[in-house]
């Protein structure tokens, strides 16, 4: 059992992430609620993960799904009470589950007290709280973009003024040099600390130390200022893990966010293995993988931050397409491939964090415009209308890369909305729920679920995979991802097959006789099998 008083108890831990929008149902209306979580904690401590971040249940017009704020300190009533809360809190601890929050510290939502009484005048003391620029109707103090689209800045006639937000209108961006607005969130993070939870997922926090007069929004030169002193005055609760979603995140800079000091935080979330198959600097344009550039990817970050820092693994959340129809085979390999997917990240130095359902192989999912509800997705579609694009192209886009891919709800069962509501489900269910559900994967021992309850089981026994030393093994062969992790006299080894074909492959000699943790076909053979993985293990 971890001990989650002890500095860096979060290197020993598998975290899960919940969507409580699309998790579980329990009162009929359609959307996930906290009851809902409450009643499969069961099924989280049988997977063995240590602590769940979940997804904003803040208090929200829900614009941006819960990333649009308007009382941090309020459950919002579509997920229930603050009773809820604590009594989630206090459920999970009872299961050495910690409970992650997951904090809007950029923006907040234009329905905000604070954003409201911004709007009153100049005076108002709230004013300053957001981003202001004077200048008439017609012309924006720039021309940057919002990442949803559209204009980064939006005019409000009777202040004769524009306010800056880098996501959507309703998001107003705060202003972090104000100290007051960095008092009045530090208090807010204690508040939730004092109700017992353990840590924090900092949403788009590479942007709070942007310049928007020199269109900088990541990396701007305040930002490291603001996460010390956010780390010191919030986060001073010895044993609170903090994860940055930092998009603009190198090895450089992680080294410096996740310092073993713990002067800014635990560790982030970075993308550059996400971008890989990105056709061009948007997510909607798809390119094939390299796998020799995933490898190299992979070997910079575990090589980069081995002892000066320290790495969040994943290759799912709520904002990417599901892997397995991204790297993996939705055919007739789906399991194999979700496994073999599953073994190249869990050998690996870090944190991994699992998205809902990836445990049992969810997969993308594919609707008609009007199915979406995510605000990115339907202004996406719009602005590349305007450009010309044909309807089937903006399409393929969508289903390759739309949020909502991930967001379709749980699959609990093979039953009607897959046991996740009896109400209707506020997003379409996948219709592979009949095949891919919990219920299937618990009764049966080979399942994809199964086989991540092995992977994080291997990891709480083995500590060469917290510590050992990262080698990429043929880092141009383009087929197979084979990598080693070493420490004094233990050492292991990960092979996995990124193909739908047969790949020969030449145990290196010191592997010979090694003992197998875990693979996704029964039995070794001469060659690799369609996406085969193995994770073998020897001491010499
Ligand atoms: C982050 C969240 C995403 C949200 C955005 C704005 O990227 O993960 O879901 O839309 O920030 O808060």
């Amino acid at each position: 059992m971890l001990d989650k008083r002890k500095r860096g108890w979060w290197q020993q831990a598998v975290f899960y992430q919940i969507y409580p929008k699309s998790f579980q149902d329990t009162d009929g209306d359609g959307v996930g609620d906290l009851r809902g979580i409450i009643s499969r904690l069961d099924y989280l401590q049988e997977l063995g993960i240590d602590g769940i971040w979940l997804s904003p249940v803040f208090r929200s017009p829900q614009v941006d799904n819960g990333y649009d704020v308007s009382d941090y300190r309020d459950i919002d009533p579509m997920f229930g009470t603050m009773a809820d809360m604590e009594e989630l809190i206090q459920a999970a601890k009872e299961r050495q589950i910690s409970i992650i929050m997951d904090l809007v510290l950029n923006h907040c939502s234009d329905q905000h007290i604070w954003f409201r009484e911004a709007l009153k005048g100049r005076e108002n003391p709230f004013h300053d709280y957001f981003l202001w620029r004077d200048g008439g109707p017609d012309t924006p103090p720039n021309d940057m973009e919002s990442v949803f689209g559209g204009p980064a800045w939006t005019y409000v006639p009777a202040l004769g003024q524009w306010y800056f937000h880098q996501f959507a209108p309703q998001q107003p961006d705060l202003n972090w040099e104000n100290e007051q607005v960095r008092q009045a969130l530090y208090e807010m993070i204690r508040f939730w600390v004092d109700k017992g939870v353990e840590g924090f997922r900092l949403d788009v926090i590479d942007q709070i130390g942007k310049d928007p007069d020199r269109k900088i929004t990541g990396n701007g030169p305040r930002l490291h200022f603001f996460l010390e002193e956010l780390s010191r005055e919030a986060f001073r609760e010895e044993g609170l893990v903090t994860v940055g979603e930092a998009w603009g995140a190198d090895v450089e800079r992680a080294r410096r966010y996740s310092a073993p000091d713990g002067s800014e935080l635990s560790m982030v979330f970075q993308f550059q293995h996400m971008c890989l198959d990105n056709a061009t600097w948007e997510k909607w344009d798809v390119a094939p993988l390299s796998l020799v550039k995933l490898k190299a990817c992979f070997r910079d970050w575990q090589e980069g931050l081995y002892g000066q820092g320290w790495n969040s693994l994943f290759l799912n959340n709520h904002d990417l397409p599901r892997i397995v129809s991204r790297w993996g085979d939705e055919g007739a390999y789906r399991e194999v491939s979700a496994k073999m997917l599953a073994t190249m990240l869990h050998g690996m130095q870090g944190t991994p964090y699992i998205y809902q359902g990836e445990e049992l192989a969810m997969a993308n999912i594919r609707l008609p415009l009007e199915g979406y509800q995510d605000v990115e997705i339907h202004n996406f579609y719009n602005k590349r209308l305007r450009l010309g694009y044909a309807h089937e192209d903006i399409m393929a886009s969508i289903w390759a890369r739309g949020r909502d891919n991930a967001r379709t709800p749980m699959q609990w069962t093979a039953g009607e909305n897959a046991g996740f509501t009896t109400g209707k489900p506020w997003l379409a269910v996948n219709e592979d729920h009949k095949t891919f559900n919990a219920q299937a994967a618990l009764a049966d021992p080979d399942s994809v679920f199964h086989y991540y309850r092995k992977l994080i089981q291997i990891r709480k026994d083995c500590p060469v995979i917290r510590d050992g030393r990262f080698s990429l093994l043929s880092p141009e062969d383009e087929h197979i991802f084979a990598y080693s992790r070493d420490m004094d006299r233990a050492h292991l080894l990960v092979v996995c097959n990124f193909t739908g074909q047969d790949r020969p492959f030449t145990m290196p000699a010191r592997f010979c006789q090694a003992r197998t943790l875990i693979a996704n076909y029964p039995e070794p053979a001469e060659s690799l099998r369609p996406y085969e993985a193995r994770m073998v293990y020897c001491e010499d």
